[in-house]
């Protein structure tokens, strides 16, 4: 099973951060569908020096979602070190995790994210002194290199290990890639061969099976999921039932979608009141809707609501209509 330090999770698979996704909302709906670990969406170093009042509810975490592990992204040893402190003093998460696989310039020009896969012994000195700070297992996720040409991904996973880190999870792609190509999981087999802490394999686990090939081919011990389950916590449900027994349960019915979808607009209401959470919903209603035939119309339509109720309205009605087309056919 995957352990991270003294950290027992009760499964392999592990929901991915994301950021704008994984908020306490979505990451409690991962958790109730079955997910070992969640993990949070990246908070800024300074954001939190500075005591920005959004990165610090983005501390807060449920007691429900636990194991959970934070991840903090910066660019220099020391603001990252004493971010990671007030982590670790005033936030009850289980884990701490260090970004370096954010490809986005306006992170990589910080010297923060996958910038840091260019420097394997800024990697050591910065990543021992966090553990040095902190009572808290840390971790970092990053991906497998900065483009073809500097794929360091064995030597920083060693340098993570050599500096006291607990884990590494590994996304095969380099920060060129960005979301491109395809998630090189030869090159994750290999840091799994080559450290002897655990690896979480990350990158193109679209389906159960996926994640079942992933662990068997790479020998890794957990399999993180990302973009497959937006919209789609079932992908979670579905790959611990599946990796546990070979079973597949069925996939939601649009009525059910829906429900989990409403839950999920109910719980970001309460942590962002209506106006901002209804807004935030529409993409991941358009997330909760795809493959549903006509569900790109009532996006279209959500787009334009500003009241939960009326979204409730729209959705439910949209998945009665689904059903009862269903029901007419069978
Ligand atoms: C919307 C979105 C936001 C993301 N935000 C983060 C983040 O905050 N921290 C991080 O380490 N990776 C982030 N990622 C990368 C994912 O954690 C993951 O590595 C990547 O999506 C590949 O996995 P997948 O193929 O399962 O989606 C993000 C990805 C997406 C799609």
């Amino acid at each position: 099973m995957l352990q991270i330090g003294n950290i027992k999770m009760k499964n392999q698979v592990v929901l991915a951060p994301m950021a704008g996704v994984c908020n306490p909302a979505f990451r409690l709906i991962a958790k109730e569908f079955g997910s070992g670990l969640v993990c949070a969406e990246m908070i800024s170093d300074k954001a939190i020096l500075h005591e920005n009042e959004r990165s610090m509810q983005m501390l807060y975490v449920d007691e429900r979602e636990k194991p959970l592990s934070l991840q903090i992204f910066g660019g220099s040893k020391d603001s990252i070190v004493a971010a990671t402190h007030v982590v670790d003093e005033q936030t009850n998460a289980d884990i701490i995790d260090i970004n370096m696989g954010c490809p986005v310039p306006k992170v990589t020009k910080c010297d923060a994210g996958a910038h840091w896969l260019l420097d394997p012994d800024k990697i050591y000195d910065m990543v021992n002194a966090v553990v040095r700070n902190v009572q808290k297992p840390v971790t970092v996720k990053m991906r497998t290199g900065w483009d073809e040409d500097h794929i360091y991904v064995l030597e920083n996973a060693h340098a993570v290990e050599a500096a006291g880190g607990e884990a590494v999870s590994v996304h095969g792609r380099t920060r060129y890639q960005m979301y491109e190509g395809l998630s090189d999981w030869d090159l994750l087999r290999q840091v799994k061969e080559a450290v002897n802490i655990p690896v979480i394999g990350n990158g193109d686990v679209n389906t159960p099976q996926d994640a079942r090939q992933l662990l068997d081919t790479t020998g890794v011990d957990g399999v993180m999921i990302g973009r497959a389950a937006l919209g789609n916590p079932w992908m979670l449900y579905r790959t611990v039932k599946y990796l546990e027994d070979g079973s597949l349960p069925p996939e939601p019915t649009p009525k059910e979608k829906v429900d989990v979808c409403m839950l999920h607009m109910d719980r970001l209401i309460d942590l962002k009141g209506e106006k901002i959470a209804v807004h935030e919903m529409r993409k991941h209603a358009g997330w909760y809707l795809k493959g549903l035939r006509g569900g790109g119309k009532v996006r279209g339509k959500i787009n334009e609501l500003n009241h939960r109720d009326d979204v409730a309205d729209v959705m439910y009605q949209f998945a009665e209509e689904l059903e009862g087309a269903a029901a007419v056919t069978s």
